[in-house]
């Protein structure tokens, strides 16, 4: 991976926290896979093009979520001969965004060309007024030349570091006369490098794009776009000609094929980062180990206690204990042995859930390792989506066989029931809403929309893969004995006394839902910026930190409401657990809620369900996780303390 920035401050965290992933974070390197092409001088270069993506505005707020092909009829880009065509693509790749095809663009390897003209469109009314309007909110236009993305020189004041920026402009509005001013003139300056000095043998390692606007009057010659020219305005209440032309400048580079990529990945003030989360990882630490040690030193007091108080009656039975008077009668969480190990109402529920969410802890576990080992470098593109989709699938048969082992220690009968659940009823919730946001943005004909063959696709790996998976894993999971539960369940229910505040469910869950939160929350936001703003996204090493915080939080605090909940005589343990983690998905809700009013400034409704919509579906997919980590964790405690303790 490309933890070059970090290697300073990664060497400081290192020997603390991050043995295992020190390596990669300190040094760049690719996996094979991505193979590096050469091309001989002369030799044409391929450029492709991706979607046009909405970007921030002037005002620095993102206006839309909308992308559009390239080739969306309204902006009437010049298509190469015999029409585009589809460049092939990874699932995760479609799934993720990308819309790749082939361009009218000839790049000739080492050839530097002038005002090369591409075509004359002529834009009537209603075209002009749709590209100006995206102009006005913002957006790029994104190429890919030998799978780099085009972009443009940034110079990041903070750091006076400079960083290539994917994506570039399709038009500006003029500050000082505020026209709208439309870009048809691209410099494409490529920077390529020489195999060991083979001049056989040249590289692509940098691609940046200027775009221009030129108001060309008669022929384009190869010296015309070279000169200051007005600039092209599309206008709305009549026709404008617009002619395309372009440029191509090589020059050659130092940099090597192997690092090519580093100067996309640029880290917006490494040190904050380092900073904020050096700083929660403490909190959280610290945070855990006192609920450890004070869970642990009440808990050894209480057996002990317990234990003391078997030892009397004992003596009491043979008539040797003197000292009865001062001990007190059995309280706490002692007395509700009898029905801690009760079933839950709704077994059926909450097994599946929480099978599910064993599915998910398990494939992000796993994709966080593969990104933190370099199998997912952003070279690979779409390699996120689809290891993602397919760990998902496989990870089927961990899904089915937690949910049946639970449903089974639980006591439940519908064990069909839970068999065909675990599969659908999650994975079908997550698919509903995304092909419900997908008809959105097909009526927006968005590129985002996702292909109708790709849908296709998802649902025949989703019935002939995942689902066969699963029910195989729920079947291994009934014939595996049940869980025991260390202590028999009483007949009859013992009544539950009125609890205090902070335990009454809700003020409980928003307590407990809060810390998880905070353990990621700085985390959230690049996230959040990588996906809305399509930034690059490539810190696993912090990613993976904040997970094992996260995870580590959400247990902690969950086990301590427990012991707090027994300890109030109260053995509704299971939901209170389930439900009370995955509170921290109501707070990334929330987040992005904020998120929305102080980054976002969403004009269509449109745009609005998709914002809201997308972010109801990752809330809703970490509610399942975070919940059943909590689950998992209190259920671990709560079989620990009861089997410590004699029961007569
Ligand atoms: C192409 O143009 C650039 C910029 O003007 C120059 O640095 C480079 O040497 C030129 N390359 C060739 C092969 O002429």
């Amino acid at each position: 991976m490309h933890f070059r920035k970090h290697a300073p401050s990664g060497a400081l965290f290192a020997s603390s926290l991050l043995l295992v992933a020190a390596p990669q974070l300190a040094s760049a390197f690719y996996l094979p896979g991505v193979a590096p092409t050469s091309y001989k001088p002369g030799e044409l270069v391929p450029l492709y093009v991706n979607t046009i993506k909405p970007v921030a505005a002037t005002d620095a707020l993102l206006h839309s979520v909308v992308s559009y092909d390239y080739y969306h009829p309204f902006f009437q880009f010049c298509q190469p001969e015999g029409g585009p065509k589809r460049v092939g693509e990874s699932l995760g790749s479609i799934l993720f965004g990308d819309r790749i095809m082939t361009s009218p663009f000839e790049l000739k390897m080492g050839q530097n060309e002038t005002c090369k003209s591409l075509c004359e469109v002529s834009y009537h009314k209603g075209g002009a007024a749709f590209v100006n309007h995206r102009i006005k909110t913002g957006v790029s236009l994104n190429w890919l030349v030998d799978g780099l993305p085009a972009g443009q020189k940034i110079r990041d004041e903070l750091t006076g570091t400079e960083f290539y920026n994917p994506g570039f402009l399709l038009g500006q509005e003029d500050p000082a006369t505020n026209k709208i001013v439309f870009n048809n003139h691209y410099d494409i300056i490529i920077e390529y490098h020489a195999v060991s000095g083979n001049k056989d043998q040249l590289r692509v390692v940098g691609v940046l794009v200027q775009p221009e606007s030129k108001k060309y009057t008669g022929k384009v010659g190869p010296d015309t776009c070279l000169t200051q020219m007005d600039t092209v305005s599309l206008g709305e209440s009549s026709e404008t000609k617009v002619q395309f032309t372009y440029s191509v400048y090589w020059i050659p580079s130092p940099t090597v094929w192997a690092t090519r990529w580093d100067k996309y990945l640029h880290v917006f003030d490494p040190r904050i980062h380092w900073f904020s989360l050096v700083n929660s990882a403490v909190i959280v630490v610290f945070l855990v180990l006192t609920v450890i040690s004070v869970l642990l030193r009440a808990l050894k007091r209480d057996i002990a206690r317990y234990n003391r108080l078997d030892q009397i009656e004992l003596d009491d039975l043979a008539g040797t204990s003197a000292l009865e008077d001062g001990v007190q009668e059995d309280s706490g969480w002692k007395l509700v042995h009898g029905d801690v190990f009760r079933t839950p109402s709704h077994p059926l529920l909450l097994s599946v859930f929480l099978g599910n969410g064993a599915q998910l802890f398990v494939m992000t576990g796993f994709t966080i390792m593969f990104a933190l080992l370099g199998f997912l470098s952003p070279s690979n593109r779409g390699s996120l989506g689809t290891i993602m989709v397919f760990l998902y699938t496989v990870l089927g048969f961990v899904g089915g066989y937690t949910s049946a082992r639970v449903y089974k220690s639980m006591a439940g009968e519908k064990w069909k029931l839970c068999i065909i659940l675990t599969p659908l009823l999650v994975p079908g919730i997550v698919f509903s809403v995304f092909f419900l946001l997908d008809l959105f943005l097909w009526a927006k004909e968005s590129s985002g929309a996702v292909p109708f063959t790709t849908m296709l696709v998802i649902v025949l790996i989703w019935f002939v893969v995942s689902v066969p998976l699963s029910c195989a894993g729920s079947w291994l999971g009934f014939r595996a004995p049940a869980i025991e539960a260390p202590v028999r369940t009483n007949q009859i229910p013992r009544q539950i006394p009125p609890t205090t505040t902070y335990l009454k469910p809700i003020p409980s869950m928003l307590l407990v839902g809060i810390l998880p939160f905070g353990a990621i929350f700085v985390e959230l936001y690049f996230i959040m910026s990588s996906i809305w703003f399509s930034k690059i996204y490539y810190m696993f090493g912090f990613l993976f930190l904040c997970y094992g915080l996260m995870i580590m939080t959400c247990a902690a605090v969950t086990v301590l409401l427990i012991y707090f909940l027994l300890c109030s005589e109260n053995y509704n343990w299971q939901w209170r657990a389930f439900l009370a983690a995955g509170t921290s998905a109501g707070y990334i809700f929330l987040n992005a809620m904020i998120y929305w009013v102080s980054k976002l400034k969403l004009s269509g409704f449109a745009g609005s369900v998709l914002y809201i919509g997308y972010s109801l579906l990752i809330s809703f997919l970490f509610f399942i996780l975070t919940g059943s980590i909590g689950f998992f964790s209190s259920w671990w405690f709560v079989r620990k303390i009861y089997s410590s303790i004699k029961i007569d």
